[in-house]
C-alpha cells in the first residue's frame, strides 16, 4: 500500500503531483476552492484541519510575508504561518517538510533550483530557487543555472529582467513547458513549484519512511528521474 501524503496550502497542486510521482497516495488542504487540484482535495484552513491518518506531511504556507515584494511595501498585511505550520507538524512525530521562498525563516533548509532538474524552455534555464525544511536529511547540489540565460514565472508577467534576456514575455505555454506543469493557468503556475522538485524530495521521504538512507546514484545512475523525466541532481 502507498504511503499517504497531506499537502497544507495545496494549491493546485504543483508540489502534490511531484509526491505522487514518487509514490505517495496524496491528498490536499487549501483554503481557497482550487478547480484544477488533481487529486482528493479539502477546502480547509490548513492549520485547523485534523493530521490524523497520514504518513508524512509537506507543507507550503503562503509567501508573501517572506518574499521580496514584502520589502518593496507591497504585502505589508500578509501573515507568517511558518512558525504555527511547524509547531503543529513536529506535534504529528512524522516526517514532514515545510517549503517556502529564499528570505523565509525555515530552519537549515535544502535549496533546490529549476536548472539542477534541467527545466527550462527555448535553451533557457528556470530560474525558481525555493527553500526545504525537513525533520530527515536530504542532499541537493548547488544552484546550476547559467547567469543571464534564465526565464522565470511570475503572476504579474515576465520581469523587465528576464523580457530584456528572453526578447519578449514568456507565454503561459512556455511557463507550463519550463515548469514541467500542464494543467495549471498563469496564476497558480506562478505559486507552484515543479513537480520534479518533490519527486526528488519525495524519494528521500521514502527512504526516510523506511529506515534506509537515498543515494539518488542508486534510483538514477544516469542522474535521470524514471518518474518525472528530468535529471535529478547528484550529490
Ligand atoms: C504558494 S501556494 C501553494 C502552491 C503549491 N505548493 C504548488 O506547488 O502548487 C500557497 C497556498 O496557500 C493557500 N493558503 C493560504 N492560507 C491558507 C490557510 N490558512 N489554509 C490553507 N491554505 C491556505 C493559498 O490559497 C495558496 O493556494
Amino acid at each position: 500500500m502507498k504511503p499517504k501524503l497531506l499537502d497544507l496550502f495545496c494549491g493546485a497542486g504543483g508540489a502534490s503531483m511531484g509526491y505522487h510521482r514518487a509514490g505517495f497516495e496524496v491528498e490536499g488542504v487549501d483554503i481557497e476552492s482550487q478547480p484544477h487540484y488533481p487529486f482528493k482535495f479539502y477546502q480547509a484552513d490548513a492549520l485547523e484541519f485534523p493530521l490524523e491518518g497520514y504518513d508524512v506531511y509537506h507543507a507550503s504556507p503562503p509567501c508573501q510575508a517572506y518574499s521580496r515584494a514584502k520589502n518593496n511595501g507591497s504585502c505589508k498585511d500578509a501573515l507568517g504561518l511558518i512558525p504555527e505550520t511547524r509547531r503543529i507538524l513536529i506535534a504529528t512525530g512524522k516526517p514532514f517538510i515545510i517549503e517556502n521562498v529564499e528570505g523565509a525563516p525555515l530552519i537549515t533548509p535544502a535549496r533546490l533550483c529549476g536548472a539542477s532538474f534541467g527545466l527550462g524552455v527555448s535553451g533557457f534555464d528556470l530560474n525558481r530557487h525555493r527553500l526545504f525544511e525537513s525533520n530527515f536529511p536530504i542532499l541537493t547540489s548547488p544552484c546550476q543555472h547559467h547567469r543571464g540565460r534564465t526565464i522565470g514565472v511570475y503572476g504579474n508577467g515576465t520581469n523587465s529582467y528576464h523580457r530584456n534576456k528572453f526578447g519578449r514575455c514568456v507565454t503561459v505555454d512556455e511557463m507550463r513547458e519550463a515548469m514541467g506543469i500542464d494543467w495549471m493557468v498563469r496564476k497558480e503556475l506562478s505559486q507552484a513549484i515543479p513537480p520534479c522538485y518533490t519527486c526528488f524530495i519525495g524519494k528521500y521521504l521514502l527512504a526516510a519512511l523506511h529506515g534506509g538512507e537515498y543515494q539518488p546514484s542508486d534510483f538514477f545512475p544516469e542522474r535521470r528521474c524514471d518518474t518525472c523525466d528530468v535529471r535529478h541532481p547528484s550529490n
